[in-house]
């Protein structure tokens, strides 16, 4: 019988190694690409049975028209979030399943060291003494212990998150539009209303996903909201925040900082090195040339833990889906709305 084949999308060197080994045990043919998916590369895919994808392919109707003609059942996302995907196109034509879970710890980690950096300076501490520049002068900082923190979506990762809060002694207030009271108590934080949060917190950090109702939710009315000097934190998606109204708070001195391992316009960029070109993108320049920004790029993920995590749940929902039964990482249209996966039926 012939190996069934997978065509794999923005392949970096780590994703081929974490790849290869999870494949050990399954020995699809997996053929990597390093370029994006969008319609012409989509084409690519013709004789594949499943084709796989991360953040920045964008997954839209007319990349899934393309599978739909080359017979392509299947999008296996190796990511958490699927805003990239139009699951209305996708719905009764391809599968597209993802991967719900790897390592809260990896992301939630990530934006405590992009938060811990920006407080103390510790990105441009490296470079000063690195020149033999001993001196402390802008770096003052302060203590994190009884500071307020602001966390927006307490899922998996904001809840990894506010663990770590806690154990620095900060006052965690949070918002999500569904509210677990009992597991606040029992940790020790308050749900609050975003004005609120708005309001109170010294840091604010995101964990919601990206969506028609958090597009933006940082803005220039929320920023107007905030404490004087408040350090924003972005994990989350790029779209969560509008950078123009971001640096025009970053100017004015409203906003103190922001760490961000997310950008709007992140795509074009992200996971490639321009080292030896020019950046196109002014905005995305502006934000470099603050020393209160720090910009990291997409790497809250990048962990071994969460790599591996990655590699094998990505191909145990491919082979979920060549068994032909219930995919239970499956996500659709209607799954959105009302969730189908309690029948432990396929979606379509
Ligand atoms: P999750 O699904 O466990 O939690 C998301 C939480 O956000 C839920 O509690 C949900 O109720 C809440 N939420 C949904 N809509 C909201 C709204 N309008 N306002 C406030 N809260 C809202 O997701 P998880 O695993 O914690 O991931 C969160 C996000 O982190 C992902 O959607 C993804 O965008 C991002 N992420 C970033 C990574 C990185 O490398 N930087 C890696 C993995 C995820």
């Amino acid at each position: 019988m012939s190996k069934k084949k997978i065509f794999f999308y923005d392949a970096k060197p780590y994703d081929k190694d974490f790849f290869n080994k999870a494949n050990e045990k399954f020995g699809y043919d997996i053929q990597y690409f390093a370029g994006h998916l969008n319609p012409d590369t989509a084409r690519l895919a013709k004789g594949s049975d499943v084709v796989c994808a991360f953040v920045n392919d964008a997954v839209n109707a007319d990349v899934i028209s393309v599978f739909k003609e080359n017979n392509i059942g299947m999008i296996a996302l190796r990511s958490a979030g699927y805003n990239n995907v139009d699951l209305r196109a996708a719905y009764g034509n391809i599968h597209v399943a993802r991967v719900p879970a790897y390592s809260p710890y990896a992301v939630a980690e990530h934006a405590a060291a992009l938060m811990l950096t920006l407080n103390r300076k510790t990105h441009r501490a490296y470079y000063r003494t690195r020149d033999g520049n001993f001196s402390i002068n802008g770096f003052l900082g302060f203590d994190m212990y009884k500071k307020t923190i602001g966390v927006v979506g307490i899922g998996k990762i904001g809840k990894c998150f506010i663990d770590i809060a806690l154990g620095f002694g900060m006052k965690v207030i949070a918002y999500d539009k569904l509210r677990d009271e009992s597991y606040a108590d029992k940790k020790g934080f308050k749900y609050v209303e975003l004005n609120e949060l708005y309001a109170c917190a010294d840091i604010i950090s995101l964990h919601c996903p990206l969506s028609p109702e958090t597009h933006h939710l940082i803005n220039e009315e929320s920023i107007k909201r905030m404490k004087e000097g408040v350090m924003i934190i972005n994990t989350g998606r790029g779209k969560l925040i509008k950078t123009e109204a971001l640096i025009a708070g970053l100017k004015s001195g409203v906003i103190g900082s922001a760490g961000l391992d997310v950008y709007e316009e992140e795509s074009e960029y992200f996971f490639e090195d321009f080292s030896n070109a020019v950046i196109g993108d002014d905005v995305l320049a502006r934000l470099l040339t603050f020393p209160n920004v720090l910009v990291t790029s997409h790497q809250g993920f990048f962990t071994k833990e969460a790599l591996a995590n990655i590699a094998d749940t990505t191909l145990d929902n491919i082979k979920e889906y060549f068994d032909g039964g219930f995919l239970k990482n499956e996500i659709c249209y209607k799954c959105e709305k009302e969730c189908l996966k309690v029948k432990d039926k396929r979606c379509f």
